[in-house]
Formats: structure tokens, sequence, C-alpha cells
């Protein structure tokens, strides 16, 4: 089959198409045929080799996709050779063909097209398990989401503002501030040229927020938690801001606080299907009724992987980048 692969770690230039051994699906797994995979921000520190896959998982970048089940194994039910689907992947999703365990696979959505259906699972299943699983975000509560233009943030804001929480995001520009209220977010702060703990504070009176979406790690650690209402919690998702930092912990127990640092892709299989079943019950009807949009900037052949890898480094792009199967 043809996959997109890193010779060596690098730069986007090391992509390129190759021909690799098949993808081959074991007895709970469904084979793919990928029609597209989203590009996340893991694949482009795997592929500059400081993420390497979970064992087991496929050697090759992609952790979503969408396509067409080629083959079931032996002990799969409730799919058939044909069916149109997402997956959720912990690795993969760049090539011709993907084995995905059987409870990672999620129908599309009414009304989304084969290749935007891509844009969704890993945005789904990581905002909803992080916000709803873990923080117990309420109707009623107030969420702070950082980088609110990505793809996960655009995700995390009409999701948790469709399910009742007033929303307060952060972005680097006044377009993608712009996106932020139009996708949901009453309050929109720059990280530019505001202080968001400020913002926070001036939003909610005083209060603070009851969950903040991070992604940004140990640079905004402590903000974060200065940003926390009593019985806040905050979700740390990613470490774009650095991983080391020293913690006043006097921040945390004033507000009665909670801590999480989570990361989807090397969950076990057993945890990705619970969470993989949830969306489909709590999300995808939002989806299929148009309340959620999923938000594609770009779309790229295989191909162009490169471009592709280079356009989301640029951070320029809203929403989520996708890669088309040849
Ligand atoms: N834990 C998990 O399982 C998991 C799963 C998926 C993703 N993630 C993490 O989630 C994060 C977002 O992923 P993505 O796919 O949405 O990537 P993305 O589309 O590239 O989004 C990155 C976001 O970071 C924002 N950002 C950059 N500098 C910032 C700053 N100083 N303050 C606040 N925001 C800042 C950007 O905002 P502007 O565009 O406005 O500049 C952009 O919205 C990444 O860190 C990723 O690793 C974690």
């Amino acid at each position: 089959m043809w996959a997109v692969v890193a010779a060596d770690p690098g730069g986007p230039e090391v992509l390129s198409l190759a021909e690799v051994d098949d993808a081959v699906a074991g007895p709970d797994e469904v084979l793919l045929r990928v029609a597209a995979a989203g590009i996340n921000r893991a694949d482009l520190l795997q592929r500059q080799g400081h993420y390497p896959p979970p064992p087991g998982a496929s050697p090759l970048m992609g952790l979503e996709c969408s396509g067409t089940v080629e083959a079931l194994g032996a002990e799969v039910s409730g799919w058939s050779v044909g069916d149109e689907v997402c997956a959720l992947l912990s690795g993969g999703g760049y090539a011709e063909l993907v084995a995905v365990p059987a409870g990672q696979l999620l129908p599309i959505p009414a009304g989304v097209d084969l290749v935007t259906a891509a844009a969704l699972p890993e945005a789904a299943a990581t905002v909803w398990s992080n916000l709803f699983m873990v923080a117990r975000l309420q109707e009623g509560e107030t969420l702070l989401v950082h980088g609110g233009a990505g793809g996960i943030g655009s995700f995390a804001i009409q999701l948790a503002s469709r399910l009742g929480v007033r929303v307060l995001a952060t972005a680097g520009s006044p377009d993608k501030l712009g996106l932020c209220r139009e996708l949901g977010a009453d309050t929109a702060i720059s990280y530019r040229d505001q202080d968001f703990v400020e913002e926070v504070e001036r939003a909610t009176e005083g209060r603070g927020v009851d969950v903040v979406l991070d992604n940004m790690g140990a640079a905004y650690l402590q903000r974060n938690i200065a940003a926390l209402a009593r019985n806040g919690r905050v979700v740390v998702i990613g470490m774009q801001g650095g991983r080391k930092t020293e913690l006043d912990l006097g921040g945390l127990f004033a507000k009665n606080g909670t801590l999480s640092a989570i990361l989807l892709r090397p969950r076990p299989v057993a945890e990705k299907a619970a969470i993989c079943a949830e969306v489909v019950e709590r999300v995808w009807p939002l989806v299929a009724d148009g309340r959620i949009v999923p938000r594609v900037h770009a779309t790229y052949p295989f191909a162009e992987a490169a471009a592709a890898h280079a356009d989301m480094e640029s951070g320029t792009h809203t929403g989520k980048i996708l890669l088309t199967a040849p």
C-alpha cells in the first residue's frame, strides 16, 4: 500500500509517499480503506522524532481517519464491508489501508461527507473525554479554552457552548478572536495583547472559571490555576509552552482545585472504545443536526503531506487540516 513516511526525523520536507507492507487487521479489528486522514500536532512531533508511537501501534503517522470498511476480523460484529465510517487511531492513518480496533470505529454523523468526517474523531474524543468524562463539566458552568480557533479549540467551543456551558477562549489574532465568538465563545481574549487571568476575572466578576482546557502546559500552569473558581479543574492536554515549570501548590489548594494531564493516544483500547461510544451517543447528534460544524481549513493529497505539515506549523490555520488518500 502507499503511505506517507518520514525518511528521517526532521522538518516537513522529510515526508514522502512510499510503498510499505499492507496493514493487516487482527481478529477484533477492522481493515479500512482510508479516504482522508486528519493532521494533529502529535504527527508533527512524531515526524520530528519526539513522539514515538506507543507499543503495538502502527509506526506510521495518523491518529484519525475516514474511509470504507474493506474487511472484518473474525470476532467483529456490527459492521459490514462497504460501510463508510471514521475512526480514532493509535497511528497508521497516513496510509491507503489501516487496521482499527472495532471499538474505535464511529459511524459518520448524518450530513457530513466522507472526507470531512476525518476531521472529527480526534477532536471529538479529546474534547468529550477531557471536559465531560474527566473534568465533569456541567451545564451552567464556565470554561476557558486556550487556542480556541485551532482544531481542538474550535470543537471545544462549539461542543461546550451547545451543552449550556459559558465559554471564554484565547486566540492569537483578531480574525481568530472573531472566529471564537462566531463558534459560541462569549468572551474572546488575545493571548498576545491581554492578560488572560485579568480578563477571566473581569468577565466572571472575580469568580473565575470552573474548567480550563489547556494546550500550553508549563507556560500557563500557574496562571491557569489563578484563573480557576473554587473547585475548579485544569485539564492539560498539550505542552506547546513546555513541560517543566515550578508550581506553587498553595495556588491549587486555595482553589480546592484539580489538575489532570491526559494523552488520548496511549490509552488502552477499552478506554478508547468507551470514549467513542459516548461520543456517538452524546456528540454525534449535535453534529448531525448542524449545531456543531466540523471546520476544515485545507485538504491536501497524501503526496503533498509536506506542504500540509508546513501549513500547520505556520500557525495560520483555523480548525483542521486533512490529507486525502490516493
Ligand atoms: N492530550 C491529548 O490527547 C491531545 C489530543 C489532541 C490534541 N492535543 C493537543 O491539543 C493542542 C491543540 O491541538 P490542535 O490539533 O488543535 O492543534 P492546532 O490546530 O495547531 O492548534 C494549536 C493552537 O495553539 C494555540 N496557541 C499557540 N500559542 C498559544 C498561546 N501562547 N496561548 C494560547 N494558545 C496558543 C493556537 O492559537 P492561534 O491559532 O490563535 O495562534 C492554536 O489554536 C496541541 O497541544 C495538541 O498536542 C492533545
